[in-house]
């Protein structure tokens, strides 16, 4: 079934107490009758007292990023099972700032969602194509590229573990915002290409979110688009007001 689902991806801030002090905010502000799901990503180091923190509340909790490889000698790497142990079964797969800052490829990315989906946790899979892409006119290609080779390896009963978040990279922390219109056309595309491969029970029920400078002003036209499912927010789910507005614009 298709659902609504709001996530804040907290990216590189807050440390341990700010992290507790916005998840009181948001567990006081956050809509608790909401039918939307309401998802938070704080960093790896956070996430267990986040877990416990939100435990009897609607909030879901969620990785950034997660180790392609099950265990072993992999310094630094965090691994699915980890995650699980500590409560966590839901991860943030493919953000465009992994693919640019850490060199993670369509091929790295196809091995992490396999990871995932075996250890049964839910994917957020990132993908959105550059300013130059647009210019260019390949956004439609960039895009079915990032889809196919990351992600549709991925069997037919896998989709219910899985949303996808298009974020053009050109509007993730620049105050840049694609149009609902722009939003809408790539949604659309994105849900046909699904469609296409794998049918339409799978392409109607998959959840897709719009992600990039989302802010209170524009999240209400952004999500009222027939195949904009919600939203992945940086910036505007730091504060906790902010991600409460969008949350409630749904
Ligand atoms: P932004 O980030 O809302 O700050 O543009 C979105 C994202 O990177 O998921």
């Amino acid at each position: 079934m298709r659902q609504k689902i709001v996530a804040g991806n907290w990216k590189m801030h807050k440390n341990a107490e700010e992290t507790e002090d916005l998840l009181n905010e948001l567990i006081d502000k956050l809509p608790h009758d909401i039918e939307a799901q309401i998802i938070v990503a704080p960093t790896f180091v956070n996430l267990a007292s986040a877990v416990d923190h939100l435990e009897f509340t609607n909030i879901g909790v969620a990785a950034q990023n997660m180790s392609q490889f099950e265990s072993g000698a992999y310094t630094g790497e965090i691994s699915a099972d980890m995650l699980k142990s500590i409560g966590v079964n839901i991860v943030i797969i493919g953000h465009s700032e992994r693919r640019a800052y850490f060199h993670e490829t369509d091929f790295i990315l196809s091995d992490k969602v396999t990871t995932a989906l075996k250890n049964n946790m839910t994917v957020i899979f990132c993908f959105g194509e550059e300013l130059k892409d647009r210019q260019n006119k390949q956004h439609f290609n960039v895009v079915e590229n990032q889809l196919r080779d990351g992600l549709f390896h991925i069997k037919d009963k896998d989709w219910e573990q899985i949303v996808l978040a298009y974020e053009p990279v050109w509007a993730i922390g620049t105050g840049e915002t694609a149009s609902p219109e722009q939003a809408q056309e790539m949604h659309n595309f994105i849900r046909e290409t699904v469609r296409h491969t794998f049918g339409s029970n799978v392409a109607e029920d998959v959840s897709i979110l719009y992600g990039g400078s989302v802010k209170p002003e524009n999240a209400k036209e952004i999500f009222s688009k027939p195949d904009v499912d919600g939203g992945l927010i940086g910036g505007a789910a730091l504060k906790a007001s902010d991600f409460a507005a969008i949350v409630n614009s749904i």
